[in-house]
């Protein structure tokens, strides 16, 4: 039987596929879980001009990193050698960075789950040339986030993400500041990205085959570390959990199944917070948890078999099937008391009813949206600012696949014709789709028009958004036309 893959490279349809084949596969050189103390990314410095504007810093840069114990492993970063710095901005306040490109090739910085304007989006139509400067600016007009940043190069995406470029980018606001959660940062409110790598023998980075869900790793890295552990010193510890993974679909429980106090999604609070066991996350998700640790004791995070793979073809070869420590917390002798999780947090005005009918639909199928794949020159929408919209997007492949938009925060008014689930039921940029599941989505598309530039929406399984699985939006002013720019690096 022809695999998929191999059908459409067949048809010379996907130039940027990975090479097709059987290869013999080697474990990662293990390190012993939980030995080595979790790296902090470091909150970037940032200095407020005349200007008003709070300025960053950030250079992609390549370098190598000691994800296992005891060898170098070349890697990518911002500002070093993997990873970025953490930026950190207060909503109102106006932001600008400074990026410097000095990779060997091109790249571009997206503000994943920022509304921003376009022409700063840092989409495949900003991209960075090798020794320039890309200096956006804009204004946080945008609640409390755990927010993140990494590269979006058309076609190249995952392959520059998996290297080692992501970073976050926290919110602030009043109504979070006045909150009593954990949040001194690094100690009791913990930045945590999650990815999965395959190393070769000799410690590098294994880029050799892919799955059809892309690059699937045997080894956890978090924060840029394999086998990392983190000291705890206060009775509740907030772990901001980021999926940073090119295709690995996450699901977190605690060692003991503990239950744990979820408190924000991927564009910020939820209006109380939710006490669970498990949560799923799949790549570019985001969540807050709170985790309450005892005195003395270790417990691990934990992912554990996807369970929600119903429909989906091959679940074994996608990772579902597999079980990994993430992080081991071990709690000091005497812990700091720490407050209770308030019992309201944010309080969220939804978009619309939850039975508006979609005005949009789309189909998400092979490497394709709506039948289509990615062309750089094609615009697929255009929408008129100040709407609210409500698109219904359906996974009709037995393959995972998730969606993302840029620009906006939305809702999911419906799973199915069902009300979502509470851990579904705050601001999300991302969201997983279930084959055959359809999610009824809102959004409000506010402030930002521009008739060349677009906004994107994807999956973001990265092998499948670079592979064309994309789709490109402008947000227009009344009365404007769009006036996309022609780039001479259409795909496929
Ligand atoms: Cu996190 Cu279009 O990306
Ligand atoms: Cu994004
Ligand atoms: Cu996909």
């Amino acid at each position: 039987m022809v695999s998929r893959r191999g059908f459409l490279t067949g048809l010379a349809l996907t130039p940027l596929a990975y090479a097709v084949g059987c290869s013999v596969r080697t474990a990662s050189p293990a390190a012993p879980a939980g030995t080595r103390p979790l790296p902090i990314p470091p909150q970037a410095p940032s200095t407020v001009g005349a200007d008003g504007v709070r300025r960053f810093t950030l250079r992609a840069q390549a370098g190598s990193t000691e994800m296992l114990p005891g060898s170098r492993t070349a890697t990518w970063g911002y500002s070093g050698s993997v990873l970025g710095p953490t930026l950190r901005a207060r909503r109102g306040e106006r932001v600008g960075v400074t990026v410097t490109n000095d990779l060997p090739e091109p790249t571009s910085v997206h503000w994943h789950g920022m509304h921003v304007p376009a022409a700063v989006d840092g989409g495949p139509h900003q991209m960075i040339a090798p020794g320039a400067v890309w200096t956006p600016s804009w204004t946080v007009a945008q609640q409390a986030a755990t927010l993140w940043y990494h590269p979006h190069p058309h076609g190249a995406t995952e392959k520059h993400v998996h290297r080692g470029l992501a970073g976050f980018f926290l919110l602030d606001d009043d109504p979070s500041d006045a909150l009593d959660l954990p949040k001194t940062y690094g100690v009791d409110d913990i930045p945590l990205v999650i990815q999965d790598r395959r190393f070769t023998a000799d410690g590098g980075i294994d880029e050799s085959d892919a799955t059809d869900v892309g690059l699937l790793g045997d080894t956890i890295v978090t924060n840029g570390i394999v086998g990392a552990h983190l000291d705890v010193t206060t009775e509740r510890v907030r772990l901001r959990v980021l999926n940073g993974s090119s295709g690995r679909l996450y699901h977190l429980a605690l060692g003991d199944d503990r239950t744990f106090q979820l408190i924000a999604t991927d564009g910020g609070l939820l209006p109380e917070p939710v006490a669970l066991s498990r949560i799923q996350l799949s790549p570019g998700e985001r969540v807050e948890i709170v985790v309450t640790v005892r005195a003395g004791e270790t417990v691990t995070l934990r992912s554990l078999p996807i369970e929600d793979r119903a429909g989906i073809d091959r679940a074994t070869e996608f990772g579902f099937d597999d079980t990994f420590d993430i992080l081991a917390l071990r709690g000091a002798g005497t812990l700091r008391p720490t407050a209770a999780v308030p019992a309201a947090l944010v309080p969220i005005r939804p978009l619309a009813a939850a039975s508006t009918a979609p005005t949009r639909t789309f189909a998400l199928r092979w490497f394709m949206i709506n039948n289509r794949r990615m062309d750089m020159n094609r615009i697929d929408l255009t929408i008129p600012v100040d709407t609210t919209e409500v698109w219904s997007v359906r996974n009709e492949d037995n393959w995972p696949h998730n969606f993302h938009i840029h620009d906006v925060q939305f809702q999911i008014l419906a799973i199915d014709g069902n009300p979502p689930p509470p851990a579904l039921s705050g601001w999300k940029d991302t969201v997983y789709t279930a084959p055959g599941v359809t999610y009824t989505l809102a959004m409000h598309f506010a402030d930002h028009t521009d008739p060349t530039f677009p906004y994107m929406y994807h999956c973001h399984l990265l092998h499948h958004e670079d592979q064309g699985m994309m789709g490109q939006f402008l947000v227009l002013a009344p009365g404007q036309r769009p006036a996309p720019m022609r780039m001479d690096m259409g795909h496929g």
